[in-house]
């Protein structure tokens, strides 16, 4: 499966099995974590694997997940990184790369907040002086669940609360496939200059329509996708409207897992070149609300 129809094919599954993964797929998740993409090789990123997910799920209530709301799953994977920017944004980048690789296995999967790191780790023994920055639950999806099913119990101050959060095109009454609202791309790109948007015979001309189509797929917190591309010379900037409601590391782990994205989406169409991640200054005007977080050289 080439890489757009995977990226199609994923969603964030909510509901599982209550069956814990075969032997088999956990000797692949284990094979996949060390052969980690070489992006991750300068960090130190920890990945736990939690075996006994519905144990801990009630115990992890209140520390993790959207408002502290929970996703019962048979297993999670902790990641822990330096509570540092570059660390969080590699945290997104082989988290997102570690969840399309599970689904090629049709491994279900859904990234978690984590809200109060040091109880997370009290809770599930995790000893090290590392962040966790995220939780991402693992399992087997129930493949008929219909949107309506997952959003039948929630009360007020519950789930339903998520529509204003990353779900407002939920409709609770039914919908055939569990797939949530993206931009267009003509929303996600500037071409040289701040404000200036341009049109798609453009970007084809350029050649990058395609890498845009691909990374509009990528998930984000509360499906905010709060990326801008800025084409300028031979570099494209990744810009993060940035948000004091939403945790830092929570932001760039959106950030890491665009960058990702987007880089699969170039090199499947034979643009090389990679992300640096920090260190940048801008050459062009930028409004305060918006950060540069990662420069794609090429
Ligand atoms: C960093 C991050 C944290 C997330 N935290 C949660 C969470 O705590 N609970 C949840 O149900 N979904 C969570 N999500 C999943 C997003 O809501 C979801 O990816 C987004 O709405 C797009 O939907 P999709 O993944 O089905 O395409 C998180 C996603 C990211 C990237």
């Amino acid at each position: 499966m080439n890489s757009l129809k995977l990226a199609e094919k994923r969603h964030s599954v909510r509901e599982y099995k209550h069956k814990k993964l075969s032997e088999a797929d956990r000797q692949y998740l284990d094979h996949l974590l060390i052969e980690k993409p070489s992006i991750a090789h300068a960090s130190n990123l920890e990945f736990h694997f939690v075996e006994d997910g519905y144990d801990m799920a009630p115990l992890l209530e209140g520390v993790a997940g959207y408002f502290g709301m929970m996703i019962e799953a048979p297993h999670y994977y902790a990641i822990l990184c330096d509570k540092e920017s570059v660390c969080s944004k590699l945290v997104g980048y082989v988290g997102e790369w570690l969840i399309l690789n599970a689904l090629k296995e049709d491994i279900g999967t859904c990234w978690l907040e984590v809200i109060n790191s040091d109880e997370v780790k009290s809770i599930l023994n995790i000893d090290s002086p590392k962040e966790v920055a995220a939780l991402i639950a693992i399992g087997y999806g129930k493949k008929e669940l219909q949107m309506s099913t997952i959003y039948a119990t929630s009360g007020s101050g519950s789930l339903s609360s998520l529509t204003d959060m990353g779900y407002p095109n939920i409709d609770p009454h039914n919908q055939k496939g569990p797939v949530s609202y993206r931009k267009p791309i003509t929303e996600l790109v500037y071409l040289n200059e701040w404000g200036n948007t341009p049109e798609i015979e453009e970007l084809e001309r350029m050649g990058i329509h395609e890498a845009l189509f691909y990374m509009r797929l990528a998930p984000s917190y509360g499906n905010r996708q709060p990326w801008l591309f800025m084409i300028k010379n031979n570099q494209i900037d990744l810009i993060i409207k940035k948000t004091d409601l939403i945790a830092k590391t929570v932001q760039c782990i959106d950030a890491g897992i665009a960058m990702f994205y987007f880089e699969v989406g170039l090199h499947d169409i034979g643009i090389k070149g990679g992300w640096n991640l920090s260190n940048f200054k801008a050459d062009y005007d930028i409004p305060e609300s918006y950060s540069i977080v990662g420069r794609y050289e090429y």
